[in-house]
């Protein structure tokens, strides 16, 4: 058995990016019988970065609805919100308490806001920087040792953290026995990074979206809106530099891939490619589309799945923890 684990942070709203490119593999690769899958709503991260309390509540219940949408089998996988596992904060002490500061200092995160406060001549570098921030690899390292992962499936901008991850898991193993598998990132080069309306990688932070559950009818509008150039139709088009094509490679079968290729070739109007790339999203995403909606509009039900994953998540993480505490000295007097 292999145990993969990934986590989502709860401060957006799910886009194609997020479904093409970690949902869709994630929920795919849990049906492998050698595989045990964790995946968990980041809520104790969106914290780092937000303060908008409705909003956090409503990315995890947009996030929740969206695993649940598209077919993930919360028999096999476990399936839960981080904040419903206190067992996870408890393990990020200990961790903390094993990490050196100076491992914090490098981290990416921490320092590109440092370089940002120095370039716009503020007179405190950590301006704005709170605990959270610069801590957040130990709470993602938490995330992951608690339950002993071994691959963890995440973005390029992550790797570090999964490095840090297993540096601190090194140091308590030496410290207090072999506890914590070390843990691996798996960074799919396989798995499409999928471009947005401006044809720049799709993200929240470049505003350039096309959010996942949209109905019908905003959905084509949208992809209406990606970026092309000025060619007419007739005049032959390159398939290997079109966002357009980009997208359709991520949802089409291969032979409906050639011929997209060849229709290009033939001139084929913008138009016309777009509207045949809206049917096959639209195809792909309709049922999932309804199933989310109810979700949405029967919460309990969400709420139902977490709690039924917390339950399995901690029949784990309490062991394991008492374990741990025993092991560092935390222990009851006899
Ligand atoms: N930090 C991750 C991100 O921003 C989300 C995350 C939190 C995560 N904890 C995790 C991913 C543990 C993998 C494993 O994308």
């Amino acid at each position: 058995m292999t145990t993969v684990l990934t986590g989502i942070t709860t401060t957006g709203t799910p886009h194609l990016g997020n479904y093409v490119g970690a949902i869709k593999p994630a929920i795919a690769r849990s049906r492998d019988d050698d595989m045990q899958s964790y995946f968990f709503l980041a809520d104790l991260h969106a914290l780092i970065k937000c303060w908008e309390p409705e909003r956090i509540a409503q990315s995890t219940r947009e996030i929740a609805a969206t695993w649940l949408a598209l077919g993930l089998d919360t028999d096999r996988a476990v399936f839960y919100r981080q904040s419903d596992v206190p067992e996870i904060s408890e393990l990020t002490w200990l961790l903390t308490c094993m990490t050196a500061k100076g491992l914090m200092n490098r981290a990416h995160a921490y320092k590109a806001q440092v370089a940002e406060n120095i370039e716009q001549d503020s007179e405190d570098p950590d301006k704005g920087i709170t605990m959270g921030l610069f801590s957040y690899p130990i709470l993602m390292a938490a995330d992951i040792l608690m339950f002993n992962a071994e691959e963890v499936p995440v973005g390029k901008d992550q790797v570090q953290h999964l490095e840090m991850a297993r540096d601190i898991a090194a140091r308590f193993n030496h410290h207090f026995g072999e506890h914590f598998t070390l843990p691996k990132a798996v960074t799919a080069d396989n798995v499409a990074v999928l471009p947005g309306l401006d044809g720049r990688k799709m993200s929240k932070s470049y505003n350039n979206t096309i959010p996942l559950w949209l109905p019908e009818k905003k959905l084509r509008k949208h992809i209406m809106k990606i970026k092309t150039n000025s060619l007419e139709p007739g005049e032959p088009k390159d398939p290997d530099n079109s966002a357009l094509m980009d997208i359709y490679r991520a949802f089409a079968s291969p032979e409906q891939v050639a011929e997209m290729k060849q229709s290009y070739a033939d001139g084929i109007a913008w138009g016309t490619a777009k509207q045949i790339i809206f049917e096959t999203l639209n195809t792909e995403l309709q049922q999932p589309r309804q199933i989310y909606e109810e979700l949405m509009a029967n919460p309990a039900k969400i709420e139902y799945e977490l709690q039924k994953g917390a339950a399995k998540a901690r029949r784990y993480a309490t062991d394991f923890l008492a374990q741990l505490k025993v092991a560092v000295g935390i222990r009851p007097i006899t």
